[in-house]
């Protein structure tokens, strides 16, 4: 049957028309069939995903869910065993597909059109992405040559329609962390700050103590970090009860599915375990920094998350880069200028850790 061609483009927004994608990453299948190999013997270090495997009782309790049955759209549950995990108050608090979607919520709720966004730049590309879709205009305040917050500059960059501030910690991908006195500059600002937690029990280090002081924050926290929730997509962010009952009102209402509910609950109530699995990772993080160091030419970056950023010398990431994706060995680059000679490594297994190295001390 031959298309009917009405022309149904130009019906779309038209800052959508060719709205530059977010680069997300490619599934293991794709990974692999493009490498010509086995998906068992790809090594997957460019997701920031977890590495042990899911513990069998956060397995059985996403098998049993009653998927017949639409999920709670107030996540009692979800929210109070969140508030027992985060000792901040369950009104404050709301969970998403992922913190993903809370990104986007947050753009529904206060951008306009037009209005601006503050990123600190290189930072998860995220923002940015919500931003040219919401048709915010973003603004980037360049991180030092550290990669540390130029928070004056922020505030210089501010103009009358700018709306969020956006900030991880640590930051996704150079690992570094904002200080309490950066956050409570940015805050002091009186726009809304939004500092990004997806690495915490990597870092121990937050502002949620701050959320019960400031009605102008908003922090957000991942599951699929530290508790290997990746590909069921669970987030939560915590912020004044007003503004999180500002998020149920436009969220869609069931939002967080039965199955990522069960997950989340789950491994709550197997926190002990899991935070155990995160030291590992960070142990991990530590040996294959020093196990980097010995590679003629590459830096690694200090880090407080579950990844390492790379630099290399000027014009090498990109053939090493290329080297371990022909080996099946997959890590993240990034396209803007300032990381064009860095690569992200993900935190793996010991024995991926191994083969990376190897592989690595090959190609530098
Ligand atoms: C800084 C940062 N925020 C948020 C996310 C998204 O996390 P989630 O899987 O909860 O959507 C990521 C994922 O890589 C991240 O690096």
């Amino acid at each position: 049957m031959k298309g009917r061609k009405n022309g149904v483009e130009r019906l779309v927004r038209p800052h959508l028309r060719n709205v530059e994608t977010y680069a997300a990453v490619d599934p293991p299948e794709e990974l692999a069939r493009r490498a010509g190999i086995p998906e068992d013997k790809i090594i997957k270090l460019n997701g920031n995903e977890n590495p042990h495997p899911p513990l069998d009782s956060v397995r059985k309790a996403v098998a049993q869910t009653a998927i017949n049955i639409y999920p709670d759209p107030l996540q009692r549950k979800v929210r109070q065993a969140l508030a027992g995990y985060t000792g901040v108050d369950a009104d404050h608090i709301i969970a998403g597909a992922g913190s993903d979607e809370l990104i986007d919520l947050l753009f529904r709720l206060f951008i306009e059109p037009g209005d601006t966004i503050l990123d600190f730049d290189p930072t998860f590309a995220m923002y940015a992405f919500c931003a040219r879709v919401a048709d915010g205009k973003l603004k980037l305040v360049p991180r030092n040559e550290t990669f540390d917050l130029d928070v004056e500059a922020a505030k210089k960059a501010i103009d009358p329609r700018t709306k969020i501030i956006f900030l991880s910690s640590p930051n996704n991908p150079t690992g570094n962390m904002a200080t309490e006195e950066q956050v409570r500059a940015l805050l002091e600002t009186g726009l809304v700050v939004v500092v990004d937690e997806a690495y915490f029990e990597f870092c121990k280090q937050t502002a949620a103590h701050l959320v019960p002081e400031y009605d102008n924050l908003v922090v957000l926290r991942s599951m699929s970090k530290w508790a290997g929730l990746a590909g069921l997509r669970v987030g939560y962010g915590m912020m004044s009860p007003t503004l999180a009952k500002h998020i149920v009102d436009i969220k869609s209402p069931y939002n967080l599915n039965v199955a990522a509910e069960a997950g989340l609950l789950a491994s709550i109530q197997e926190a002990p375990a899991l935070l155990a699995d995160v030291d590992k990772i960070v142990r991990e993080r530590e040996r294959m920094t020093k196990l980097l160091k010995t590679l003629p030419g590459v830096k690694p970056w200090p880090s407080a998350g579950n990844f390492v950023l790379v630099q290399f010398p000027p014009g090498k990431a990109q053939t090493v880069f290329h080297g371990l994706a022909q080996q099946g060995i997959f890590v993240r680059k990034f396209g803007s200028d300032r990381l064009r000679d860095c690569f992200r490594i993900s935190v793996g297994t010991p024995a991926q850790t191994d083969a990376l190295i190897a592989a690595m001390r090959e190609l530098v």
